[in-house]
């Protein structure tokens, strides 16, 4: 049997240490103040609370605590994450958020949420995203906020919104809406995000930052003492001399992620913390998680191995039945796998999910790039016809183009919808990636005015050539005049 294969041997201690959690040092002022928007929101005094830092340095830890705090003193706390795939899944973040407050309510208590102005988000709530085609973009923030208001009502309400920078546009500028209007209710609205790393989405987190009722927060690489502390508090058998922790430093930038990576890598090959293992710090250098990662999945059982390349494929929260049609195992293995990289600390908290985003960004470069493009269009290939249209083009947007009329259909309605939703970028990139297919010669035309259309209505500075194209490629006076009259 093929689970006979896995190793007996526990992994070694270092590497599930990297689960544990290291108390938070240096984030006294932060903490603070996350606490004082709690309060101000219980008390009816709507707060935000915008945090930004390069990965690492601690902000899903922070909004963990704003989390924790908050359903501490009453709060019904709602979370949602944004994922490097899903940027184009228009309005993703928001359904995350509310999706389960409302299906978890009773009737009459769904029909008050649902009441005023926030019930055009009944059916988009129950997973119909295209009735959103017929309610304008204002409306529809509005109705966030009005969803929001009406659940704050009885209980005070946090939203929590982690790795804002992938969140889809639309999402964010309906969380940046409420962030304006937030003032008089009791709702509190924590979002995290990457600096330089939100594209579209950069313009609302800015305005939730820079909002009357916001307070904005940038937690900085911890200090040399800090440093030292983590790397004492780790479990060296000997004390650390001073030329180790400086070395730490360095290589680290007191980025409390990359150090724990970084000591669990020096731990793996067996490095002791002295001043002469400084030398072997510098040279593991500034990628230890890439480094740890790849070591470890060298090490790993190849089922593991596919699993983890698998799963970075698939993104976050992938269904365990397309990882394992992807990977080509049955679910005993899939579940003995997943424990194997939980135990490496590749894994961490739920099942098929990374311990960190930076270990995922790690594992899929382990990938090798044929394979990585290979396994994109698998798994657009699975999920069409299962899942919204938009999740299977996410995957197509980064996979070669085979010809077939499937993937041409899919990426088509993505950008309908996309269009739709208000998202004529969106749509543009899916129907670029269609035409790359390519499309079935009688089928161009149509892809063709397609993406003119929605170059035109994003106005970028191809539209024209687009459009030109479209023309030629059209079939007869009649198909030309409604492209030029459209
Ligand atoms: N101030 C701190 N003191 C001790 N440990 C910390 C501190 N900040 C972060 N850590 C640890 O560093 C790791 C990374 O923290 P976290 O996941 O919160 O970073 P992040 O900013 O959310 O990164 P990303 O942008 O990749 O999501 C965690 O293991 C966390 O416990
Ligand atoms: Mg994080």
């Amino acid at each position: 049997m093929l689970s006979g294969d896995f190793p007996r041997e526990p992994l070694p201690p270092r590497a599930a240490r990297l689960r544990e959690r290291a108390p938070l040092l240096e984030r006294e002022t932060e903490v603070a103040r996350i606490s004082a928007a709690v309060i101000r929101a219980r008390a009816g005094d709507g707060a935000a609370v915008a945090i930004e830092a390069a990965p690492g340095l601690g902000k899903s830890r922070l909004l963990e605590y704003g989390a924790e705090e908050a359903a501490a003193r009453g709060f019904r706390v709602l979370r949602a994450r944004g994922t490097e795939l899903e940027g184009g899944f228009v309005f993703g973040v928001i359904l995350q958020l509310f999706e389960r407050a409302l299906v978890s309510a009773e009737p009459a208590e769904r029909h008050r949420l649902l009441t005023g102005s926030a019930r055009v988000l009944g059916p988009v709530l129950d997973g119909d995203r295209e009735v959103l085609a017929d309610v304008d973009a204002f409306a529809l923030l509005h109705a966030v906020y009005w969803l929001a208001s009406n659940l704050a009502e009885k209980v005070p309400l946090a939203l929590v919104v982690d790795d804002a920078h992938w969140a889809d546009p639309l999402s964010l500028r309906a969380l940046a809406y409420l962030a304006a209007r937030i003032s008089d209710l009791r709702l509190l609205l924590v979002v995290a995000s990457r600096p330089g790393e939100a594209g579209e989405g950069s313009e609302p987190l800015r305005e939730i930052a820079l909002g009357p009722a916001a307070d904005a927060l940038y937690p900085s690489p911890i200090s040399v003492e800090g440093v030292g502390e983590l790397v004492r508090s780790s479990t060296f058998e000997a004390a650390p001399a001073d030329g180790f922790v400086a070395a730490c430093v360095e290589v680290s930038g007191g980025n409390p992620l990359l150090l724990g990576w970084l000591l669990a890598a020096l731990g793996e090959e067996g490095i002791q913390p002295t001043d002469a293992a400084a030398a072997e710090v510098r040279h593991i250098g500034p990628a230890p998680v890439a480094r740890y990662v790849s070591g470890s999945l060298a090490r790993l059982t190849p089922f593991a191995r596919a699993v983890a390349h698998a799963v970075a494929v698939l993104g976050e929260w992938p269904d365990p039945r397309i990882a394992r049609q992807l990977v080509g195992v049955s679910e005993g293995v899939l579940a003995a796998a997943a424990a194997e990289l939980e135990v490496a600390g590749i894994f961490g908290g739920e099942a098929l999910r990374f311990a960190f985003p930076l270990v995922r960004t790690a594992v899929y470069q382990d990938v090798p790039a044929a394979e990585r493009a290979d396994g994109h269009r698998t798994a657009a290939r699975l999920l069409h016809g299962t899942v919204a249209p938009d999740r299977v083009a996410s995957h197509l947007l980064l996979a070669p183009g085979e010809g077939e009329s499937w993937a041409v259909e899919a990426l088509r309605d993505a950008a309908d919808q996309a269009f739709s939703l208000g998202a004529p970028e969106v749509a543009m990139r899916y129907l670029h990636r269609a035409l790359e297919e390519p499309p079935a010669p009688e089928d161009r035309p149509a892809v063709h005015a397609q993406a003119a259309r929605a170059e035109v209505a994003a106005g970028t500075e191809t539209a024209i050539e687009t459009l030109n194209a479209a023309i030629a490629a059209a079939e007869g006076g009649r198909d030309r005049a409604a492209l030029l009259l459209d």
